[in-house]
């Protein structure tokens, strides 16, 4: 009988067809125990509110550089700006701390128009602690909402997609300290 170089030594067949096995008989447990329905995605939604200082001496958002001979600002194309704004769970300052808002901003339109946003929302406090949501896209700037993706997370966020909405709730622009309202939806899977 002929035999062909696709054909492997029966013992790594043996050993490579079992955990396919063992795994196939997991699931039709869990399918089974599931009343034969997979369970749906879980859906979670949670508000916070960014705290953002731009300028004074507790800036919590700064340029970090631009294009050179242009002035260098949120309405310039190529400004990059790199931030760390506390995040709490109610718009008041004072409230509970849940984290940190960190990551950078570049203004990607040519005409000033919209920011790219690259940030983690890094958990210090509540259920989420230790874990982050990475958020990114691009977002219109001098408007009221933007709408950017949640594309991954860390520790019990593993595996996290969804959006987030931006919504500034309060500005004071003499001080430049603005806070913004954070609607996230992620799904777990
Ligand atoms: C900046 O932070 C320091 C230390 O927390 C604080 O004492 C000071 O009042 C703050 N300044 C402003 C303008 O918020
Ligand atoms: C947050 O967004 C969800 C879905 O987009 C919406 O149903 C919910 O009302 C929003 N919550 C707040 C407090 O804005």
């Amino acid at each position: 009988m002929e035999t062909s170089s696709f054909n492997s030594p029966p013992h790594l067949t043996t050993m490579s067809a079992t955990p396919f096995l063992l795994a196939t008989l997991v699931l039709a447990m869990v399918l089974c125990s599931a009343g034969g329905v997979l369970l749906q995605p879980q859906e979670t939604n949670m508000v916070l509110y960014f705290q953002d200082y731009v300028g004074g001496p507790n800036a919590t958002a700064m340029i970090v550089t631009g294009i050179p001979s242009k002035i260098w600002s949120f309405a310039s194309f190529g400004t990059v700006f790199v931030t760390d704004d506390p995040i709490t769970e109610a718009p008041d300052p004072n409230s509970a701390p849940v984290g940190r808002g960190r990551g950078m901003y570049i203004t990607s339109a040519l005409d000033g128009s919209t920011t790219h946003v690259l940030i983690s929302i890094v958990f210090t406090n509540g259920q989420f602690s230790g874990s982050t949501l990475e958020i990114q896209g691009s977002s219109p700037q001098f408007q009221k909402y933007g709408e950017v993706s949640v594309v991954s997370g860390t520790g019990r966020l593993r595996f996290a997609r969804g959006y987030a909405k931006f919504e500034t709730v309060f500005v004071d622009t003499p001080i430049g300290y603005s806070v913004i309202k954070c609607n996230v939806t992620i799904r777990n899977a």
